[in-house]
């Protein structure tokens, strides 16, 4: 780390209880409390370097230089840390995934967690979690849930001071596992900014929000116990009460594809022949696969031996977002034409 650069890795997270639409979308603050897990295995790392040298902000991801909204939403990011550090120098941004974007992994979560605390480290600001959760979720909501450890709660509330996430329990808590059935690698139509704009059209738009504090009691309490029989259905259900929002949604948003409806009946078969595993969706096609770690070798392999599942990624439960040593630079990457290499 150099005085005025510095590298974070962050994980992606998955919700078992979601949020989905903005009480207030300029400042991101969700209509509801959520909870999540933080995902080991789906990590962005990413790389910020102020340069006063430098015109204007330049943004890499998995060798892509960012342009239009993209880029200009990762630009308002730093514009918000910078102002609170009263400095105006531009940034050099690399950052790599492990994981593809836009297919219902959150790279969007883990993606702004990593750059919140690697642009706040690199401007010289001293945040506590709390803060920089809160600035996280300025950029993507999600991304406030991926700045703590483990197991996750995000509170809704009316400023965005208050508006952060906490950890309810650490990684080594519970070894519940997230095996994730990539169906398609396609980037989404609609990312999910829309879909939390859309989703105040749904009819069932009020009826979720009113089945949400039961559903939030079933999250921490089941994760507190250790108790998956209890935390499963409830996720389905939320899972499917999302996409039931977005699928009446005015336009509709229809994430799924005819593989991850084969999936979810599939989930139910292998619930029936004894194998404790339970679904979740995001914004996307691919389908989250919930179970412990004792039964994660099984899902993994009937997962795998599915023929419209493209990939699986293995997920325990992931640390909080950090700051790392700087990663060598791919020779082609750095200061090429948009849209350059893979
Ligand atoms: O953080 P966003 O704007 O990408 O929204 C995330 C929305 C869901 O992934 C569908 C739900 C959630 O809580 O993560």
């Amino acid at each position: 780390m150099t005085p005025d650069g510095a590298t974070a890795l962050a994980c992606s997270n998955i919700a078992f209880v979601k949020y989905w639409g903005n009480l207030d979308p300029a400042l991101r603050l969700p209509f509801n409390d959520s909870v999540s897990m933080n995902l080991s295995a789906a990590t962005t790392t990413t790389a910020v370097e102020l340069d006063h040298d430098l015109q204007r902000d330049t943004v890499e991801v998995d060798g892509r230089l960012l342009t239009g909204a993209a880029l200009e939403r990762a630009v308002a990011q730093l514009d918000l840390i910078r102002a609170r550090a009263g400095l105006d120098a531009r940034a050099r941004v690399v950052s790599r995934n492990t994981f593809p974007m836009g297919t219902g992994i959150a790279s969007s979560a883990s993606g702004f967690a990593a750059l919140t605390l690697a642009a706040a480290r690199a401007c010289g600001l001293r945040l506590d979690e709390a803060q920089l959760s809160a600035i996280a979720r300025r950029g993507s909501g999600s991304a406030a849930r991926s700045v703590p450890g483990g197991f996750v709660d995000w509170h809704a509330a009316a400023t965005d001071e208050a508006s952060y996430a906490r950890s309810l329990a650490a990684p080594a808590h519970w070894d519940l596992t997230d095996v994730v059935a990539v169906v398609s690698r396609e980037h989404k139509a609609v990312g999910s900014s829309g879909g939390h704009a859309a989703a105040l059209t749904s009819p069932h738009f009020a009826a979720r929000l009113s089945l949400l504090p039961g559903r939030l009691a079933v999250a921490r309490e089941a994760i507190a116990g250790r108790d998956l029989a209890r935390l499963g259905p409830m996720i389905e259900e939320e899972a499917l009460c999302l996409h039931a929002v977005a699928l009446t949604s005015r336009p509709p948003l229809i994430y799924w594809t005819g593989a991850t409806v084969s999936l979810l009946s599939q989930v139910a078969r292998w619930r029936s022949d004894g194998l404790p595993v339970f679904f979740t969706l995001d914004a996307g096609p691919n389908v989250h696969l919930i179970c412990e770690g004792r039964h994660a070798p099984a899902v993994e392999s009937l997962a795998r031996g599915l023929p419209y599942v493209e990939s699986v990624l293995v997920n325990e439960p992931g640390g909080h977002a950090r700051i790392v040593p700087p990663v060598a630079r791919h020779p082609s990457s750095g200061d090429g034409e948009p849209e350059r290499g893979a």
